[in-house]
C-alpha cells in the first residue's frame, strides 16, 4: 500500500524538478549583478567578514560568486541541483562548489562560517518543516556573532494572494513577428495552465505562512510566503538574535513594514 506523500515532500519534488531543468540553469547562469538590498547588506558586513569563511547556499548559476569572493576567497557555494553545481564549476574554474542540501550540511563543521547567504528567495523553495531545518543548520554552522543574509517572499505583498495570470502579449505590425509572438503566447499559456492545474491543489495556508503556486517559472514552483513579523519570530525561535534588520529590494531599510514581494534579512547568531 502506498502512503500519501507529505506536503513538504510534494513541494520539494516540484521545486527540485524545476531547479534541475535546463531552462532554470540557463536563467540563473548569466547574471552577476547584485540587487540594491544585497549590496546594502554586504556593504554593512564587509569589514567583519573580509577574509573569513563564507557559505553561499543555493548558489544557482553563480550570480553572487564574484561579489562574495571579493569579500573573501574562503568561499564555498552549494546547491542541491547537480545541474546548477556543474554550471558553476564550468563558469568559475578553481572555485569550491559542492552538491549539498541546505537542510543537512554534513560537510560543514559546527561554528565554522562567518557569513551564510541564501539569496534570491532560495529558502522559500522548501516547505515549513524544511525551512526550520535550514535555519537550524545555518545556526549550527555559523560562528557566534556570524550573520545569515537571506531573502524571502513577503506575505504582506499583493503577490501572496494573486491568482493565475496570462503571459503578456505584445502585438506587432509585422505579420511574421506577430505570428511568432502568437505562437509563443499560446505555448506559454498552455504551460502555465497545465502547471497551475497540477500544482495549485498543493497550496498550504496557515496563520504563520503560506506556500503558494507562484507565477515564477510559469507557475512551475511552490513558494513560501511569510510576513516580516512572523519571519522575525521564526528566526528567534531558531536561536537567532531578535529584530533582524530587514531591507526591501530597493535597498530601503524596512522600519514600518513593506508591501514589496521580497525582503532581505540579516539574522545574527548571538555571541
Ligand atoms: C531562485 S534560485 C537562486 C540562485 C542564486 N542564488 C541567485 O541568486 O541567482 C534558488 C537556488 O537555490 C537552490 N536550492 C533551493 N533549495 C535548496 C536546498 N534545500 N539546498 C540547496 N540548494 C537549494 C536551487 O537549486 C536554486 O539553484
Amino acid at each position: 500500500m502506498h502512503s500519501t506523500p507529505s506536503p513538504e515532500h510534494v513541494i520539494d519534488e516540484i521545486n527540485q524538478q524545476m531547479m534541475r531543468s535546463s531552462a532554470a540553469v540557463e536563467q540563473y547562469s548569466g547574471p552577476e549583478y547584485l540587487l540594491a538590498h544585497e549590496r546594502a547588506a554586504f556593504d554593512e558586513l564587509a569589514a567583519e567578514v573580509r577574509g573569513q569563511p563564507i557559505l553561499d547556499l543555493g548558489v544557482g548559476g553563480g550570480r553572487t560568486v564574484k561579489a562574495l569572493r571579493a569579500l573573501s576567497e574562503d568561499y564555498l557555494g552549494i546547491d542541491y541541483s547537480p545541474e546548477m553545481v556543474a554550471a558553476c564549476r564550468a563558469r568559475f574554474p578553481g572555485v569550491r562548489f559542492e552538491l549539498a542540501d541546505a537542510r543537512n550540511l554534513v560537510t560543514v563543521p559546527d561554528a565554522s562560517i562567518a557569513l551564510a547567504v541564501f539569496s534570491c528567495n532560495g529558502i522559500s523553495m522548501v516547505g515549513h518543516a524544511d525551512r526550520l531545518a535550514i535555519l537550524r543548520e545555518v545556526h549550527r554552522v555559523l560562528r557566534p556573532g556570524g550573520a545569515f543574509v537571506f531573502t524571502t517572499y513577503n506575505r504582506d505583498s499583493p503577490d501572496a494572494t494573486s491568482g493565475f495570470e496570462f503571459p503578456e502579449f505584445r502585438p506587432s505590425a509585422n505579420p511574421a513577428r506577430l505570428l511568432v509572438r502568437a505562437y509563443r503566447w499560446v505555448r506559454e499559456t498552455a504551460v502555465r495552465v497545465r502547471n497551475r492545474r497540477r500544482f495549485v491543489p498543493h497550496e498550504v495556508r496557515t496563520a504563520e505562512y503560506a506556500v503558494i503556486n507562484d507565477r515564477c517559472h510559469d507557475f512551475g514552483v511552490m513558494l513560501y510566503y511569510i510576513t516580516l513579523a512572523d519571519q522575525r519570530r521564526q528566526l528567534e525561535a531558531a536561536g537567532f538574535a531578535p529584530d533582524a534588520p530587514a531591507f526591501e529590494h530597493t535597498g530601503r531599510r524596512i522600519t514600518d513594514g513593506s508591501r514589496l514581494d521580497s525582503m532581505l534579512l540579516i539574522a545574527r547568531k548571538p555571541r
